[in-house]
């Protein structure tokens, strides 16, 4: 039977993107995959009201893995909080129980130049940064912006039950059982409660993995490791806002935010696959984006959902190729190289495969 893919593009470049990670897909029909496309985040409130419209979720569930574009734009930022874009995506997130994000800080040797970074710094780095994504000041209650004493107030909450930093601390143990056996907890114990307990959750947990070696590090101090030696990292695992901005700051390491695909995953690695970063409003419709991102969490859906790793090894094997031959969208762009669009890049990639 074919298995079927919830295509959800969303806004900005994320239409752009998402048509070449599909011209990826359809150009390997031995996978016999059906793709079904719905609205989501802006795009969702334009059609149905609602940055999560009902079909679309319910595709999202019937679906065996979901490939998301981006959301977001400036026209949608004044909408009254519930129907923003970005509330769209949390929901999704929290809807289909995708507690595990993983997002891979891999540098292909060909783009060592584009970093920002000096070569010698990045040379060869490959760090999987494991973020915990429905939980913490993310969904934590009370939130909210109210007067108090006669000025206004906002406030969020941080919050992480054991079971939540149980689960994902054993998926990151799970994943450094696979690389090189070294797994860095990043929090903030030094200040935070709920950085204490998920430092004791996570020592409890690594009780199971005795050939892991477990560190910990305190986020600030993360932060700068991962610009001054970011090599001495294999596994991170962290919770949902210090994930979402180190694996931001990981993405430079490897070029361009425009190269870090993601698989958020659930119990039984059902999964959304998306590029980490957004909807880039000042480059949408010019057709320069990098849809590599995108093309590469194809990639990770054959690996993770479908355990498809020689498809999935394929596809990063033509990635590698089109840096080989040179091709380069703006972002990756260094002199020696040549420029290319969106578009462009994807058809490379499918005449690599
Ligand atoms: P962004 O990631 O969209 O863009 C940051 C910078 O990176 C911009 O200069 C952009 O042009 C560049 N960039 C991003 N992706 C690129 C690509 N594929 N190729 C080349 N350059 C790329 O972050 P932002 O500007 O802070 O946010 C813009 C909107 O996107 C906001 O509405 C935000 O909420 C949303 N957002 C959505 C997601 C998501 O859907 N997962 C993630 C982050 C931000
Ligand atoms: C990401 C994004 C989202 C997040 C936003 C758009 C809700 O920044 O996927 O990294 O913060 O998780
Ligand atoms: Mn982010």
């Amino acid at each position: 039977m074919s298995k079927k893919i919830a295509v959800l593009p969303g806004d900005g470049i994320g239409p752009e993107i998402m048509a070449q990670a599909l011209k990826v897909l359809r150009a390997m029909p031995e996978l016999d995959f059906v793709m079904e496309e719905a609205p989501i985040g802006g795009a969702g409130f334009d059609a149905a009201g609602d940055p999560l419209p009902e079909k679309t979720l319910k595709l999202a569930r019937e679906a065996d893995a979901v490939l998301l574009g981006a959301v977001g734009g400036p026209q949608y930022d004044k909408l009254p909080r519930d129907k923003r874009p970005e509330r769209g995506l949390l929901r999704i997130r929290k809807e289909l129980n995708l507690f595990a994000n993983l997002r891979p800080a891999l540098l292909y040797p060909e783009l060592a130049e584009a970093s920002t970074l000096k070569p010698e710094v990045v040379s060869g780095l490959d760090i999987m940064i494991v973020r915990e994504l429905t939980g913490d000041v993310y969904f934590g209650q009370p939130r909210g912006i109210e007067v108090r004493n006669g000025e206004r107030v906002g406030f969020n909450t941080m919050i992480y039950a054991e079971s939540e930093v149980r689960r994902v601390a054993r998926v990151a143990f799970d994943i450094a059982m696979k690389r090189g056996k070294r797994l860095c907890s990043v929090e903030k114990a030094n200040v935070l409660e709920c950085s204490e307990l998920w430092k004791e959750v996570v020592i409890e947990v690594a009780k199971d993995y005795p050939e892991v070696g477990l560190s910990h590090m305190y986020v600030d101090n993360a932060a700068m490791q991962l610009v001054r030696a970011p090599k001495q990292f294999d596994v991170m695992v962290t919770g949902n806002i210090f994930g979402d901005i180190l694996s931001d700051a990981a993405s430079m390491l490897s070029g361009s935010i425009g190269m870090l695909p993601s698989a958020s995953l659930d119990q039984n690695n059902k999964g959304m696959y998306e590029p980490i970063h957004g909807s880039a409003p000042d480059i949408a419709g010019k057709d320069m984006a990098n849809p590599l991102a995108t093309i590469l969490s194809v990639a990770m859906m054959l690996r993770y959902t479908f355990s498809d790793e020689a498809n999935a090894s394929r596809i990063e094997a033509a990635v590698r190729k089109v840096l080989a031959q040179g091709l380069r969208t703006a972002d990756i762009y260094t002199a020696g190289t040549k420029k290319i669009s969106c578009s462009a890049m994807g058809d490379a990639v499918v005449a690599a495969l």
